[in-house]
């Protein structure tokens, strides 16, 4: 059976409905801080299959332990954690104790109940102001410019560690470019608190109406149409990257870490325009200055999650704009 963390947040969702189309059998764990019970229904409309779930904080040990010790648990899926740049920055205590200790202390129930693999979501965010791109996993970890990035960072190395000093666990990090889109169905997707940090989230608001216009932060930057350059990654191909790292697990990997992105760097521009040509919306914008702590360009190289996981990422661009307005609309009904 596989322990889902964050079971019913943006990637968990879809991860879920792939491993249960695959076969897996799921626990799911959340406490709810950034997403809703009703998703488990969701997924159970597109799978037709049940999830164990409890409401459970990862940092409570004596709950998480009292729960598991239920199952059989043969790997943990890690995506419970605090995710938003700028309010890590405003509440770095917060984001170190939610993601830090959060982990350490689902480490050791594991540990406790005998579950020795692991797969955790890491970001691109690692690397930093690149050294080159596209970026391999060779690509020196870079200064992380939040503290968000400095927990992906530091869990990292917690795992390596840990790895290290138990051979018999397998622990694959793998490190997420940037996620857009949402289950075809249009049942399950991203639906943000508040104003949307993210571009797509962003861009689907202004296409509902709910804002007025997108502003584009900076269109000075080092790439062909001076904005800034990502790999956006359609959710449901990075949540089949789930199902292909299970591949890795039973084939007793050790620590092995993977890009999961397309490979293709867009603009914002890029972004916009495949929006509105797909939806046959317009999204008013306008440049404003850039915002801190943002780089020129990042993308993937992901020949290594094709060679060893057999992986790679099947969803276009206008799959990524239609699925995310498509899952807007449905919020909106
Ligand atoms: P999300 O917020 O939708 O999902 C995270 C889930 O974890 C939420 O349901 C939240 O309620 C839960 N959670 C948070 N703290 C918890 C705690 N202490 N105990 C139990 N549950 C807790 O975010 P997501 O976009 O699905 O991200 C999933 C993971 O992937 C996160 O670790 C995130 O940092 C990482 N990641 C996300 C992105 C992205 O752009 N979405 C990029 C790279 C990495
Ligand atoms: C952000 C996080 C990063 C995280 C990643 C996950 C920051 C600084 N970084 O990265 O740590 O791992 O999400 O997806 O928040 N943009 C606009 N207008 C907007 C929003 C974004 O022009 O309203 C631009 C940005 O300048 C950037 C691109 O769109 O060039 C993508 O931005 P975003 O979706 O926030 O992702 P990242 O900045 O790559």
């Amino acid at each position: 059976m596989i322990l889902v963390t964050g079971a019913t947040g943006f990637i968990a969702s879809h991860t879920i409905v792939e491993l249960q189309n695959n076969g897996f059998d799921i626990v799911g764990i959340d406490n709810l801080c950034n997403s809703s019970v009703s998703v488990l229904d969701n997924i159970q409309k597109i799978t037709g299959k049940k999830i164990e779930f409890s409401n459970i904080d990862i940092r409570d040990k004596d709950a998480l332990k009292n729960f598991l010790s239920g199952y059989k648990i043969d790997t943990c899926i890690h995506f419970a954690g605090l995710k938003a740049v700028g309010e890590s920055v405003a509440k770095p205590v917060e984001y170190y104790d939610n993601n830090i200790s959060g982990t350490i202390s689902l480490l050791k129930v594991l540990n406790e109940i005998g579950c020795k693999n692991i797969i955790f979501s890491s970001s691109a965010t690692v690397y930093g102001i690149p050294a080159f791109v596209p970026i391999t996993e060779e690509c020196p970890k870079g200064i992380c410019t939040n503290p968000y990035g400095w927990t992906k960072h530091m869990i990292e190395q917690i795992l390596v560690d840990t790895q290290k000093a138990n051979p018999d666990m397998n622990i694959v990090i793998l490190r997420y470019f940037n996620p857009v889109g949402a289950h075809p169905s249009g049942l399950i997707g991203e639906n943000p608190n508040g104003i949307p940090n993210n571009l797509m989230p962003y861009i689907t608001q202004v296409a509902c109406g709910k804002r007025e216009k997108l502003f584009v932060y900076g269109n000075d930057y080092d790439t062909p149409d001076g904005t800034g350059v990502r790999d956006y990654i359609h959710v449901v191909d990075l949540a089949r990257g789930h199902v292909c790292a299970m591949s890795a697990i039973d084939k007793k990997c050790g620590l092995e870490i993977f890009n999961l992105g397309t490979g293709h760097g867009y603009s914002v521009l890029d972004v916009i325009n495949t929006f509105e040509k797909v939806n046959n919306i317009k999204i008013p914008y306008e440049i404003t200055a850039r915002r801190p702590g943002d780089i020129a360009m990042c993308y993937a190289n992901p020949e290594k999650a094709k060679r060893v996981l057999g992986w790679v990422a099947e969803h276009s661009l206008d799959d990524m704009c239609r699925d995310s307005w498509n899952y807007q609309n449905n919020l909106n009904v």
